[in-house]
């Protein structure tokens, strides 16, 4: 298995374009089953998770066609191709969807509009239990049948779905896209409240738009879909990751260097930026990129909650966790959204951090300095955390379990290393 090999303490400076959000994609490239025309979608990200999702729609008997690379540190008008139609099959197998737990994306579109349709109970990140009890209750009010037999979620709707009025009992990402899905070809009007704000959550209802369908609030916690009988082709392109914007707005800060974060979008991280701010780090937009640089040589402790959007990300808990625990005095960081999404704090207590967990609250207490270590990676963000430390730190630091990495950061030793880190991957 490869491993990233860092030897820390240069500060970062130059510019690393941003690639098109994962978190976006996914949803977007589900949402070609709603149509048998060809749904085009431009700046798709290269990663491990859009393959798997590729591997899950082929799998299902749509064509699927990748034209264009990225590379040279730009995006080269990489080009994603879905067309579902002619004989698509209803079921989305374990060994597929245990390898990411986005694949229940699947259900919400292909229910609407096959009216069956078979998913695995999904896998993913390690963080918490991370149940789809939204999703399916949702879809049950859309009146579909479902039942959890030998692991598989079986959804069935031979009538159709028909609008309803749905309040999602808590914020859900995953649940407000799968079910907006769904609702754009249920019968009548569905109103969705308590919808998840988040800047993926609208790309997709933007993308359904250009599809054909009618949905108003988008952008808010309540939508109101007008459902249609079909919807059409169309040609859409995937919104900048605002994770990954953040994360290297951290490496910037953390190794005290300044970095241009180029293609990405400031009106998606006010929080990030925010919270940034507060700790002595300057976020600034300059010619449509985004600058970033520590505003002090030193950088100061402060409390994070994270929150649904437009609140602190959850995904970016364990970055700012790697940032505070090498600025001075003592931070507090709760964590609101998934239990269990503490696993990199022993990982980065063995490079000489003073973190103590209690309940969902962390209380990091700044050292002057991490020293190298090696390290095993636990979930996406939870090892780009410990990438961020090991930039930082004095001396080796080897992170094992990479593709944890890959399923979520596109060639990030390669824009790391552009921009002066001391970074390689290994065979392992
Ligand atoms: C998405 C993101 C993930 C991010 C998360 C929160 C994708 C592919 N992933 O995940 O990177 O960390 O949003 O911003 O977009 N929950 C339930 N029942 C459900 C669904 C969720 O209890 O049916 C709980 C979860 O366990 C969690 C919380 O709701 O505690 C939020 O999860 P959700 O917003 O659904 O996250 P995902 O869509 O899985």
């Amino acid at each position: 298995m490869d491993q990233i090999v860092i030897r820390g303490g240069r500060p970062l400076n130059g510019t690393i374009p941003i690639a098109g959000s994962k978190n976006a994609a996914l949803p977007l490239m589900a949402a070609c089953l709603l149509t048998d025309e060809t749904l085009t979608l431009a700046n798709p990200p290269h990663l491990a998770d859009i393959s798997t999702m590729a591997d899950l729609l082929a799998e299902l008997g749509v064509t699927v066609d990748m034209d264009g690379v990225s590379g040279n540190g730009e995006q080269a008008g990489r080009v994603l191709r879905l067309t579902a139609d002619g004989d698509i099959g209803r079921t989305a197998p374990y060994d597929l969807v245990r390898r990411m737990r986005a694949s229940v994306l699947v259900l919400g579109p292909a229910l609407a509009r096959f009216g069956e349709a078979r998913v695995s109970l999904p896998g993913g990140c390690a963080i918490g239990t991370r149940p789809v009890d939204l999703h399916l209750e949702a879809l049950r009010q859309l009146g579909a049948e479902i039942e959890l037999e030998e692991g598989y979620i079986s959804a069935k709707a031979p009538d159709g779905l028909a609008g309803a009025h749905i309040t999602f009992p808590s914020v859900s990402v995953g649940a407000s896209e799968n079910i907006l899905m769904a609702a754009v070809l249920a019968e009548g009007e569905t109103q969705l409240a308590n919808v998840a704000r988040e800047p993926e959550v609208s790309d997709l209802a933007h993308c359904l738009v250009a599809m054909g369908a009618e949905i108003d609030g988008i952008g808010t916690d309540t939508l109101v879909v007008r459902g249609r009988t079909s919807l059409h082709g169309a040609d859409y392109s995937v919104i900048p990751d605002r994770i990954e914007t953040g994360t290297y707005a951290v490496a910037a800060a953390i190794t005290g260097g300044e970095l241009r974060l180029r293609n990405s979008r400031m009106d998606f991280l006010d929080s990030v930026v925010d919270t940034l701010g507060r700790a002595g780090v300057s976020v600034t937009e300059a010619d449509g990129d985004i600058l970033v640089k520590r505003t002090d040589n030193r950088l100061d402790g402060i409390d994070v909650m994270t929150e649904p959007y437009p609140g602190f990300p959850t995904d970016m808990q364990a970055q700012i966790m790697a940032l505070l625990a090498v600025s001075d005095g003592a931070s507090m960081i709760t964590e609101t959204i998934f239990e269990n999404r503490f696993m990199h704090v022993p990982e980065l207590n063995r490079m000489g951090a003073d973190i103590n967990v209690h309940g969902s609250s962390a209380i990091v207490r700044g050292v002057p300095e991490l020293s190298g270590a090696h390290l095993m990676a636990t979930d996406l963000r939870a090892s780009v955390s410990l990438v961020l430390a090991g930039l930082a730190a004095k001396g080796e630091t080897v992170i094992n379990r990479v593709y944890h990495l890959d399923r979520g950061y596109e060639r990030v030793e390669e824009k790391l290393a552009a921009c002066g880190a001391e970074i390689s991957r290994v065979g392992g």
